[in-house]
């Protein structure tokens, strides 16, 4: 079909014609040898005989280029289809260029919904195999082997390998989410020590002055009478508490919905058509578009010039306000990150030394990773207990009466040890990370040729990994009714019943969660406070199974929000 066209060439596109050659020869000499002009793509069409006319000729030679163009392009999106049946994998048949994703590429279902509806058609496997794009993917199903691939063979996937070229990095995804490699474990080694308990504390009042602003939002939602998107509600103060804690800057997003950093935060996770393009593009094509950014420029120039903004003002030197800028400040002050190279050895076997210079532009990616890695993933988690608790008024009265008795204990002041004491509060919210986590699957990247222990199944390196929470969680060989919402399920005596590497909201190995601790602690102090003076009630609009957001790539979103009435308390 795209043959025909040319039939009706222009002169300027016939001249392009006159280097593809002529029938008067049946060699590549110019078309000026023919004699007979080009009239109409009809005449050629129905004017036999082939080779007594000499611009069919032509035109032939240039439909098997364009044949063997299109093969060669068939070809590259589907060489490698055969590489599970060769190895004797359990797979999915994939569709030329898309693969297995399909309806992911076209933002029909998310990766995490997506890895839930393929897990169910493998019961009684331990791994299978499909393909993303092009890109080969083994997904594993039993739990021991998690812990093999996550923790004791880490060596081999400490990638995650979310950057489709490996050493052309847009400035923004070197963070310690997307990193991979000496970049990553260098950050790693350097950022772990920010996440003590010493330090979480030494931030905690200022996610005490956040949680205590969602009251007084939560309070002109009461009296308006009208349902309130609570997922809209717990990301306007995950971003306060983003700004506050990681930029080092207050900012009002719980009264100003408009603030630039809250529009900010919603680009970010904004997953438009013009994203899911470029990632395609991206994924089937690393070299060619090496150079094209995932990220839309103006969400670096932002976080560049915000972060700049503020290391200038405190004169490239700690503040005592114990943020994320103080903390990466107080990491440069130690000079260059140096350490061993993950995947460099001498002859000898033993590592080389790496070194990385932590530049502006390196500080304002980790600070970056506080939105990239912490605000989707609070707010959801946050308010999908919000919206467990309003399904289930009794746990949300016991809630309730926890944080009233802990608090009482406490002058009535949100605190750290307060937080830490309202474990029924906690066993709610690992209840509704596990019907909901935000991230609905994990994921690495194979980094050398690896043999899948007990099988004679060997991978090579660049394959990808995905352990597929969300399914897992839903399982009923490990969670007995698991639709169901049981916050007692994580009681002292109950949670040692929950089979290892199954119940996985925070990742698991050396590259889980760093953030771990900050945004559980941040999250229930939210709730905390939220709970302590309002209740949450199911308004018309809401959904009991709310929808999973077909357009969320990486962290989970509700479809349409959750809609709740907020009702103060009694
Ligand atoms: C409820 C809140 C949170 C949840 C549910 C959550 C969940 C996760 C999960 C599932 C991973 C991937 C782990 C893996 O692949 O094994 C991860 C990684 C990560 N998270 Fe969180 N997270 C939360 C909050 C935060 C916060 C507040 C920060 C801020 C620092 C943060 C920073 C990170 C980083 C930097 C990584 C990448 C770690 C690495 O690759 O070394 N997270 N998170």
């Amino acid at each position: 079909m795209s043959a025909m066209i040319v039939f009706t060439a222009t002169s300027s596109k016939r001249q392009k014609l006159d280097f593809m050659g002529c029938c008067c020869s049946r060699t590549t000499r110019p078309l000026t040898h023919c004699s007979k002009p080009i009239a109409s793509s009809t005449a050629l069409v129905s004017d036999p005989p082939f080779d007594s006319y000499p611009v069919p000729c032509e035109l032939f030679v240039i439909r098997i280029k364009k044949i063997s163009t299109q093969n060669k392009i068939y070809w590259y999106g589907t060489k490698d289809y055969d590489y599970w049946e060769k190895r004797g994998v359990p797979h999915e048949k994939p569709l030329p260029f898309f693969g297995n994703a399909f309806r992911v590429f076209t933002q029909k279902v998310s990766p995490s919904q997506g890895g839930v509806e393929i897990y169910r058609k493998y019961p009684n496997e331990r791994f299978f195999g499909s393909f993303f794009g092009t890109m080969k993917v083994l997904t594993i199903l039993d739990p021991e082997l998690i812990k093999t691939i996550l923790v004791t063979d880490f060596v081999y996937f400490h990638k995650r390998g979310l950057n489709p070229h490996e050493t052309v990095i847009e400035p923004m995804l070197k963070n310690l989410f997307f990193a991979d490699g000496d970049l990553w474990r260098l950050l790693r080694q350097r950022m772990t020590p920010a996440f003590t308990t010493g330090k979480l504390k030494a931030m905690f009042p200022l996610i005490v002055e956040r949680a205590v602003k969602v009251q007084d939002f939560a309070d002109n939602a009461a009296k308006s009478g009208t349902a309130v998107d609570v997922r809209d509600l717990m990301a306007r103060y995950t971003t306060d508490f983003i700004g506050a804690c990681g930029f080092g800057i207050n900012i009002d997003s719980l009264e100003d919905d408009e603030s630039n950093f809250r529009k900010l935060g919603k680009r970010i996770f904004n997953f438009t058509y013009r994203d899911a393009f470029v990632l395609m593009l991206k994924e089937v094509f690393p070299n060619t578009f090496k150079n094209l950014n995932f990220l839309v420029s103006e969400i670096e120039t932002t976080t560049m010039h915000l972060v700049q903004t503020v290391m200038k003002q405190r004169n490239y030197k700690p503040s005592s306000r114990n943020d994320v800028i103080d903390l990466l400040l107080a990491l440069k002050e130690k000079g260059n990150l140096v350490g061993d190279s993950i995947d460099k050895f001498k002859p000898d076997g033993t590592p080389i030394q790496t070194e990385i210079e932590l530049d502006d532009a390196l500080m304002a990616a980790q600070v970056f990773v506080f939105f990239a890695a912490g605000f989707e993933t609070s707010s959801s988690a946050t308010s999908y207990t919000l919206h467990q608790l309003a399904f289930h008024p009794l746990e949300q009265k016991k809630v309730q009466d926890e944080i009233d008795e802990v608090l009482s204990i406490y002058n009535n002041k949100l605190c750290y040890d307060a937080i830490k004491e309202m474990k029924y509060l906690e066993m709610a919210f690992l209840e509704s990370m596990r019907l909901f986590p935000s991230l609905g699957y994990l994921i690495r990247k194979c980094a050398k040729r690896y043999t899948i222990p007990g099988t004679n199944v060997t991978i090579d390196k660049g394959v990808t990994i995905t352990i597929p929470v969300q399914a897992l969680h839903m399982d009923e060989k490990y969670f007995e009714d698991p639709e169901k919402f049981i916050p007692e399920r994580f009681s002292r005596d109950r949670i040692k019943d929950i089979k290892k590497y199954v119940y996985m909201p925070f990742g698991e190995g050396p590259r889980a969660c760093i953030g771990e601790r900050l945004g559980l602690m941040q999250s229930l102090a939210g709730l905390a406070a939220l709970l302590y003076k309002f209740s949450v009630e199911p308004a018309p609009s809401s959904l009991k199974h709310p929808v999973s957001d077909p357009t969320s790539i990486i962290t989970q979103n509700i479809k349409g929000g959750l809609p709740l009435y907020i009702k103060a308390r009694a």
